[in-house]
């Protein structure tokens, strides 16, 4: 049986990957980004920018930004196009909105089924004009301005881009903008503006809501940007070490923001011996090592009020509870119904094809862990959704190369070294 085994330096993570780019777009001067993650979403993001005037450039293994200030975008002469990126087709909405422009967003099929009134729809009541042409999809026409209005916006979804996109645009308002989001989400937009050293004023008004206040518009210096290890893409290993029998891995580098590896304290629960060493900081995140190793997992129930924090990571979850003893429970997964694909179905119809007994009653998904044996080939679909992809390639291994899994080719859209980071560590 093949194993995990070895230490591996995890790709740079996809949020903070796109959030580099563009605020440093919107800085003054030059700022160098390492370790950015050369990704199809992020890619998506850098030309995107560029079409927008920006002067971006590889230099080694290095990027070159160089920003043009927070109002500095010019009016694209083609359409925007987004690919399968809902960061960047939120992020970027957002930021053109504050910004006296026209411009078209579109974006693919998978995109092109995903909801942009959850950003537009603030971005309107604030003095946007919005033409969304298939009523709440891409393609989109955006008319922005720069006497956008300062106000309060009260964010009910469990949405980083949502708040994200609200903040860049703010960036560029006269005044003062109130976001409220009633569950906190990844706050790396946050943290980078305070490395980028940025005033924004952050308070908790509920136990889970927090209210972020800005006073623009904002001047700020480019910094040089550091982006560490992607904590949803070393998801996949972590899972895969405590699967297959006698694996160790070590992961290093990786960002440790609490919002992000919350799917750890759920595989620890299941019995996972997992270990986490924080380092250092940088660039406003924690970073450290991750270890873990080949255990005997018991299914869990994992409660509605974690899914923010696990909306990445439900497909891996999915598959090391396949794996466990018993059952688990995983509740209110609404939203990921809206992601590259419907992960709900998508989840429960490859693990279906495998044998494992699993049913979804009002959003909340039911999985009873089971050794199945296969003897021949089964067909795994991905729904050109990367992160289905990347989860069954790592059963894949534990049933010897069985799963035949239609379209990996996706799986470049969030961890193009996927391929070759798992062969380095099997
Ligand atoms: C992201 C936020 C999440 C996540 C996505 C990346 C971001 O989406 O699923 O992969 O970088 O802000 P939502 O917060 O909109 O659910």
């Amino acid at each position: 049986m093949l194993k995990l085994k070895g230490s591996l330096k995890i790709s740079g993570d996809k949020s903070i990957s796109h959030r580099a780019l563009i605020l440093s777009a919107m800085s003054t001067g030059k700022a160098r980004i390492t370790n950015l993650l050369e990704s199809e979403d992020v890619m998506s993001t850098l030309n995107i920018l560029k079409e927008l005037g920006i002067k971006i450039f590889k230099d080694g293994n290095d990027w070159i930004v160089y920003g043009n200030g927070t109002g500095g975008f010019i009016e694209p002469k083609k359409s925007l196009n987004c690919g399968n990126s809902g960061t960047t087709a939120r992020l970027m909405i957002g930021a053109v909105s504050s910004n006296p422009i026209n411009c078209t967003f579109i974006g693919d099929d998978s995109l092109s089924k995903r909801s942009m009134s959850r950003v537009t729809k603030h971005l309107e009541k604030i003095g946007a004009i919005v033409h969304l042409t298939k009523k709440d999809y891409l393609p989109l026409i955006i008319h922005g301005s720069e006497e956008l209005i300062p106000c309060k916006h009260n964010i009910q979804k469990a949405s980083a881009q949502i708040k994200s996109a609200l903040i860049i645009a703010a960036l560029n308002i006269h005044g003062k903008t109130k976001i409220i989001e009633n569950i906190a989400t990844r706050d790396h937009t946050e943290r980078l503006l305070k490395f980028l050293n940025i005033k924004i004023k952050i308070k908790k008004i509920k136990k889970k809501a927090k209210q972020i206040e800005l006073n623009g518009p904002y001047e700020f210096k480019a910094k040089n940007i550091d982006v560490v290890g992607d904590p949803s893409s070393a998801s996949f290993f972590i899972v895969g070490a405590l699967i297959l029998p006698e694996s160790k891995i070590t992961l290093k580098n990786i960002l440790l923001n609490p919002s992000r590896i919350a799917f750890i304290k759920v595989l620890k629960r299941m019995g996972g011996k997992i270990k986490v060493k924080k380092i250092k900081k940088i660039c406003g995140e924690d970073v450290g090592n991750i270890t873990a190793e080949h255990s005997k997992l018991r299914g869990i129930n994992i409660p509605s009020n974690q899914s923010a924090y696990l909306i990445d990571e439900y497909p891996i979850l999915s598959v090391a509870a396949s794996q466990a003893k018993g059952k688990t429970i995983m509740k209110g997964l609404d939203e990921l119904r809206y992601k590259e694909s419907d992960r709900i179905q998508s989840i429960i119809f490859n693990l279906k094809k495998i044998g494992i007994e699993v049913h979804e009653e009002n959003n909340n998904l039911h999985i009873l862990g089971k050794k199945t044996k296969i003897d021949k080939d089964i067909k795994i679909k991905s729904f050109g959704d990367h992160r289905i992809a990347m989860s069954f390639s790592i059963l894949n291994i534990l049933f010897n190369n069985k799963l035949k899994i239609d379209n990996k080719k996706c799986i470049n859209i969030s961890y193009p070294d996927f391929d070759k980071h798992l062969n380095y560590l099997l």
